[in-house]
């Protein structure tokens, strides 16, 4: 069955304070208030210097942690990163890649995540793959032809088999972090764009499968309508995951 996933990107903000109380807190909430989330997934994801402690106080619940990129290599003289050798020894089982942000600032090209994905698959890493269309893109209408050639040249390397490590999440550029979200219908067209190309690729089994996430200014007040659409399988939530009773509301949803 497909699966209901909320992913809470909390990008360079929480400290380690800020980050180990939401967690504590979260989850006191969600057993105390009765929140149901036994028919969905919901992952956190804090900095690196974060994933050890959150991981340990996740123990023993149905809540993940992901980490926000690995290296492309697994060991080396490469000053400053993190792999997935490294994360896959502290037991993070999840991490986010093909962000735009990490496009856009550290210019990470198509070749480049595939180099990834490889990597993360090496170590059994499920990958929630990033993909959108800049504004300019839109206006041209190459959105479809953009999100085609950002499957194609990365996740699309990958076999059937490897399909159940990944999530794909559309976050169009234009969305994110601006306040405006794509609407319903543009947002549920490109899903099914998207589950096309998996069709297509793979067939119908995995098309229907894999998790299909929307992110790009998702609130409280329109991640309901985003998620009853029939291809769109949960989100990847920036700013409104950094507030408790937001992020809540769209687990919720
Ligand atoms: P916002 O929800 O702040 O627009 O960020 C979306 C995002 O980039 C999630 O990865």
């Amino acid at each position: 069955m497909r699966k209901k996933v909320v992913i809470a990107n909390w990008k360079m903000n929480y400290d380690f304070h800020e980050t180990t109380s939401f967690i504590r807190n979260f989850l006191k909430i969600v057993f105390e208030r009765k929140i149901n989330h036994d028919n969905k997934e919901i992952i956190l994801s804090p900095s690196f210097p974060f994933l050890h402690i959150s991981n340990q106080i996740l123990q023993g619940t149905t809540l993940n942690i992901a980490a926000q990129n690995i290296h492309q290599s697994d060991k080396g003289s490469y000053t400053g990163e993190v792999s997935a050798f490294m994360l896959k020894s502290l037991g993070i089982r999840k991490v986010i890649l093909g962000h735009s942000e990490r496009r856009k600032f550290f210019f990470e090209k198509n070749d480049l995540l595939s180099k990834k994905i490889k990597m993360a698959l090496k170590y059994s890493l499920d990958i929630i793959f990033c993909v959108g269309e800049s504004s300019l893109e839109r206006s041209k209408n190459k959105q479809f032809e953009v999100i085609k050639s950002q499957l194609k040249e990365t996740v699309f390397h990958c076999s059937s088999d490897e399909m159940k490590y990944f999530y794909i999440a559309y976050e169009p550029i234009w969305a994110i972090g601006t306040g405006k979200t794509a609407t319903i219908e543009q947002a549920q067209t490109m899903h099914e764009f998207i589950r096309s190309l998996f069709f297509n690729k793979y067939g119908q089994s995995i098309s229907d499968e894999i998790s299909i996430l929307y992110g790009g200014s998702i609130n409280e007040l329109n991640a309901k309508d985003l998620f009853n659409q029939k291809d769109i399988d949960g989100g990847l939530i920036g700013r409104s995951s950094l507030e408790m009773e937001k992020f809540l509301k769209i687990v919720q949803s």
